[in-house]
């Protein structure tokens, strides 16, 4: 891996970050969403994607131009950037999709990395093979080795001030993405993409990619840039973010446009079964539905108005997205994506499975953290606090209690007790992550995970006598405070 990409900031894996992309010769900065440009079908012009959009990059086939007689030879005299009208960065894709969809293809990872670099590409991607998901093992192994010799191809390639892609693929084999991920990071390969992840995400399922990125993460280098290829819709990108991607390409705006679908953050809506239009967009702004289901031409185009709200949206989704990362929420963001659609919760439920991944990217302190569904007990910070409990310095005779300290008492100290998070010394209060905002009528997650913060502290501690005064606990969170740990039930005592 060479040295193209700074990050910023953290927020649990997911980053704020600039890629440098020098034949371009501009950073851009991450995530970063690049919106795909057929070179036939200019849905949206590459100049309006920079000026009214912010596209700082696009990404473009090369194997499509390669295969058009009609554009090559332009392309190849003007190059790329002029034949798009378009002076950010442009990634070009290799034909692997082309290869995935229809079986085989007509060139090499040598002469497509070749005809890349000779139309002006600023990021190039070898002939890597999507392996589809839910395939048998043989098969994704077979595969891999020939993605890996792609990616050999492409080192041995001339390739000047280009950055090359190396695809991590592996389908639904956690182990083999993540042996993947170890072999690219390994090369001298500069961007790294998770591939065929397009049929889980044409189908919502979001726990799969999930689990696919993680592991292709596990063994990539912390510090490289990770593309989601193929994702888009603005619902995904928060999660997608968070899991620890970096650059995005969606047709999506353009493909479901074509189909009459509208994108929101909460999933994919038909326009023709739309009667108002939940965002103001200059597109939704100037029409109703009904008005721009029968445009004639004239006035504007419906699918193209609609590719261009689905751009909109998603814009402006990676912006919130990044503002989330700076204010340390974007877990509380994804939160809130989660209740918009059960894939999506899937998917944020498998990644906290990973919560012990992503709290060693998560910083250690940001904007008060809110407690917001059950799923916010298992967020990294209160694993963070349930291990730094085991170290810190107890007396002999301890009360964590959830009401205020009582005023005579004979022990040597008294904790507060604060779900999710669980016992802690009354001086922590004002520090992050125990100024957390959480609401009056706890559930019962948040009583067990500070169950399990009081039994971290006791398992460190067995020599401590402890008392717990927590305020109605539901059975299974008393049931996880260690036996030895005597409980008494404050509403039962009145107070
Ligand atoms: N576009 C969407 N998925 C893929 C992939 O796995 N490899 C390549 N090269 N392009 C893609
Ligand atoms: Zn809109």
């Amino acid at each position: 891996m060479r040295d193209h990409f700074e990050i910023r900031d953290h927020d649990a894996a997911g980053r704020i970050g600039r890629l440098e992309v020098p034949r371009a010769g501009v950073t851009v900065e991450t995530p970063a969403l690049l919106p795909v440009v057929n070179p036939n079908v200019l849905t949206v012009e590459p100049r309006r994607l920079a000026e009214e959009f912010g596209a700082e990059m696009l990404i473009t086939n090369s194997y499509i131009i390669r295969s058009t007689d009609r554009i090559r030879d332009r392309v190849l005299e003007e190059g790329l950037h002029d034949f798009l009208g378009f002076d950010g960065a442009i990634m070009t894709d290799s034909g692997s999709f082309q290869l995935a969809e229809y079986g085989d293809i007509d060139v090499t990872t040598e002469e497509i990395i070749e005809f890349q670099r000779r139309i002006g590409s600023d990021v190039a991607t070898p002939v890597d093979v999507p392996t589809p998901p839910d395939v048998d093992r043989e098969r994704a192994e077979r595969e891999l080795e020939t993605t890996k010799r792609a990616l050999a191809d492409a080192e041995a390639a001339e390739t000047g001030e280009m950055l090359v892609n190396a695809p991590v693929q592996g389908s639904t084999f956690p182990d083999l993405r993540e042996g993947a991920g170890r072999h690219a990071s390994a090369t001298d390969l500069d961007v790294f993409p998770v591939g065929a992840m397009v049929p889980l995400l044409n189908s919502y399922r979001y726990a799969e990619v999930v689990e696919a990125v993680r592991a292709a993460k596990r063994g990539l280098d912390p510090d490289a840039p990770v593309h989601l290829f193929g994702a888009g819709h603005p619902m995904m990108l928060a999660l997608a973010v968070a899991a620890g991607c970096d650059l995005f390409d969606s047709a999506a705006y353009a493909l479901m446009a074509r189909d009459g679908r509208y994108l929101t953050v909460s999933g994919t809506e038909h326009l023709e079964e739309m009667e108002y239009f939940p965002c103001s967009c200059p597109v939704c702004a100037a029409h109703t539905p009904a008005e721009l289901r029968e445009l004639d031409g004239n006035d504007g185009d419906t699918e193209q108005l609609l590719a261009e709200h689905n751009l909109h949206v998603t814009f402006e989704e990676l912006r919130r997205v990044k503002a989330a990362i700076r204010s340390g929420n974007l877990l509380q963001l994804v939160d809130r994506r989660a209740r918009g659609h059960p894939a999506m919760l899937d998917g944020l439920r498998t990644l906290l499975d990973h919560a012990d991944e992503l709290e060693r990217t998560d910083p250690a302190s940001k904007d008060a953290f809110f407690y917001t569904s059950h799923e916010s007990a298992r967020r990294p910070e209160v694993r963070r606090h349930h291990d730094r409990l085991s170290r810190l310095a107890v007396p002999d005779r301890l009360l964590l209690t959830e009401s205020d300290a009582p005023s005579n008492h004979d022990y040597d100290a008294v904790w507060r007790v604060k779900p999710p998070f669980g016992p802690f010394p009354r001086a922590l209060s004002e520090t992050y992550p125990l100024t957390a905002e959480v609401p009056e009528r706890v559930d019962g997650a948040a009583q067990v995970a500070a169950a399990e913060g009081v039994a971290s502290l006791a398992d460190a501690n067995p020599e401590t006598e402890i008392t717990l005064g927590h305020d109605d606990w539901v059975p299974r969170a008393v049931d996880a405070v260690p036996e030895r740990v005597e409980t008494e039930n404050l509403r039962h005592l009145g107070r």
